[in-house]
């Protein structure tokens, strides 16, 4: 019989990292697990050592302290982000450590028409990968979603849930494809278990495409909350988000990402159903057991979470009905 296989996964403390050190360790048969991570609160938020992962702590900014995690592992699973830059570390420490197989998580972001400047740090830490020798494989999910922990969805339950009205940047007709970190997880575990996944890249995305505007409508029905949505051209918005980002020190919104929203982010994850297996849950299912999670993990007597929770409860209550105010780019 053959020894489960050695997997050492940074960025284990993230909002994909939990998912992940998760599933391998549910395949505790073929796989034996250690997390990679920066600090005791995060993971202890993230449950790891719940879930048996042995945890090496340290940072990229402290080579030593990775290359070490690294001696002994059999496979490396990357979730921190390669717009960060620490792409030649990483594959270097991989070198010495002479573990061969790598799956590494970009993001479709790459295929942005925009100009960020993490998209060239990106492109070159891809690039680096391909020509390292590994045994690697590229995994790009879209807009990941599922817990509190994202930044995405889990910002505009709260603003739902909260507000009677939400602006909408432009017609808000754009697609996305998010992706839950469950369905994501399954694909990176997936990916490091099959040699069919050695030199390929696969675009990871959720069920179907949908528009903003259906996102924002079936979470406000889901929260059972009638929302107004207000779409401002974005001739008016660029000009207060630019504002906004030079006024604040830790900005939340941008100009890119305000473009970001307007751009068509859906992408055909078929590659990873064929050679992964890989299936995603539908949206509406995704977000549901977002909410639920939020509701069960926000403190007692918070307003938000409890309109959150009695939406939960009672979904079909308050039927949702949203109003377009304006409209135009
Ligand atoms: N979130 C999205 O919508 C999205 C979309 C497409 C692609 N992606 C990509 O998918 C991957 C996972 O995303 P995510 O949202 O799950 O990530 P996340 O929640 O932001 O977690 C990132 C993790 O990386 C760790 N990290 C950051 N800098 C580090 C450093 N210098 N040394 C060691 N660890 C470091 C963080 O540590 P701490 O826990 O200590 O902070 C955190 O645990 C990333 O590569 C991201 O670029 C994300």
């Amino acid at each position: 019989m053959t020894r489960p296989s050695r997997v050492l996964i940074s960025g284990a403390a993230g909002l994909t990292g939990a998912f992940v050190v998760r599933e391998f360790a549910r395949h505790s048969d073929r796989f034996t697990v250690a997390a990679f991570a920066r600090s005791a609160e995060r993971v202890a938020a993230a449950g790891l050592e719940a879930s048996g992962a042995k945890v090496h702590y340290g940072s990229f900014e402290d080579r030593e302290s990775f290359c070490r995690a690294l001696e002994g592992q059999d496979i490396y699973v990357h979730l921190v982000s390669l717009g960060f830059g620490h792409a030649p570390t990483v594959l270097d420490c991989c070198r010495l450590a002479r573990v061969r197989r790598g799956v590494f998580v970009s993001t479709t972001a790459i295929f942005t028409d925009l100009d960020p400047e993490s998209k060239v740090i990106r492109l070159e830490a891809e690039a680096r990968i391909r020509d390292s020798g590994m045994d690697y494989t590229i995994i790009r999910p879209t807009m990941i979603f599922g817990t509190d922990e994202d930044r995405n969805m889990s910002r505009l339950i709260r603003h739902l849930a909260r507000w009677p009205v939400v602006p909408v940047p432009g017609p808000g007709t754009s697609l996305m494809q998010p992706v839950h970190a469950a369905d994501l997880a399954k694909a990176i575990v997936a990916a490091a278990s099959t040699s069919i996944a050695i030199g390929r890249e696969y675009n990871v995305s959720g069920a179907d495409p949908i528009t903003y505007n259906q996102t924002l409508d079936l979470i406000a029905e889901l929260l059972g909350r009638r929302v107004l949505r207000v779409h401002v051209p974005l001739r008016l918005m660029i000009p207060l988000f630019w504002l906004y980002e030079r006024l604040m020190a830790h900005p939340r919104l941008s100009v890119e990402k305000l473009y970001r929203l307007n751009e068509d982010r859906a992408f055909s994850n078929a590659e990873a159903r064929q050679d992964l297996g890989f299936e995603a849950m539908a949206f509406r299912e995704g977000i549901s057991r977002e909410i639920d999670e939020m509701t069960n993990r926000a403190p007692s007597g918070d307003r938000v979470s409890s309109i959150i929770s009695r939406a939960a409860t009672h979904p079909s209550k308050a039927p949702f009905r949203a109003i377009v105010m304006a409209n135009g780019r």
